[in-house]
């Protein structure tokens, strides 16, 4: 499992406003957008592409364009649908699954309650979506999903990481699994409730409560 926390001064920027108490829900709503745009750029990076020939107006040359099958984004329901319109705008030509799921307050355990997506995974590349990585429990349980239905290429994009949900991750994931995480910052910890530590609170609750 590689982990990439990007290191930019905007996305810093953003996120320090992201963590604001103060900040109100459409401004998170955009923030939340401009920083998955920002962060897609990082996550994009090993994308698999074709060459092509192209012709301009003034001659031809060959260039590069995403390669078949074409990706596919999964924004976490409720949470990463935020982030589903600035992932697009770089990525507009993927398809688009989903996977709603739920994390117990009490237990930390998360359910799955929602899914659609293509019955075969085989040899497409999954961008996951989904703010908070807290335990990692949700995480490991879309991996899990999309490994079931063939996919071995997945690149998680997350705002927030604690450090205890990277390693419940990295323990979880099939070891065929070929899996990247693209964070905005990596925190201190978890508290006793399993939110992250300083963090930005509910990032459902932020964006839609
Ligand atoms: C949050 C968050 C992740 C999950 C992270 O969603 O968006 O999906 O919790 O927790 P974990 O790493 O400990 O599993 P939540 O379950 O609150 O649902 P929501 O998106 O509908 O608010």
């Amino acid at each position: 499992m590689r982990v990439h926390v990007a290191d930019h001064p905007l996305i810093s920027h953003k996120l320090t406003t992201l963590r604001d108490v103060t900040t109100d829900s459409p401004t998170f709503r955009r923030l939340v957008e401009e920083l998955v745009t920002l962060l897609a750029y990082e996550a994009t990076r090993d994308v698999a592409v074709e060459t092509v020939e192209v012709t301009t107006p003034v001659t031809s040359t060959t260039g590069t364009r995403l390669a078949s099958p074409k990706p596919i984004v999964v924004p976490i329901l409720r949470a990463g649908l935020g982030m589903l319109d600035g992932m697009s705008r770089l990525l507009p030509t993927a398809e688009v699954g989903f996977l709603g799921m739920l994390r117990d307050e009490e237990t930390l355990q998360p359910r799955t309650y929602a899914n659609r997506l293509p019955d075969d995974l085989s040899g497409r590349q999954c961008f996951v979506l989904d703010p908070m990585l807290a335990t990692g429990g949700t995480l490991a349980m879309a991996v899990d999903y999309l490994h079931g239905k063939g996919a071995r290429t997945v690149t998680a994009i997350c705002l927030l990481a604690a450090p205890e949900g990277l390693e419940a991750l990295e323990r979880a994931v099939a070891p065929d699994v070929d899996l990247s995480v693209v964070l905005a910052g990596l925190d201190e910890r978890l508290d006793e409730r399993g939110y992250i530590v300083p963090g930005l609170g509910d990032a459902g609750d932020r964006l839609y409560g």
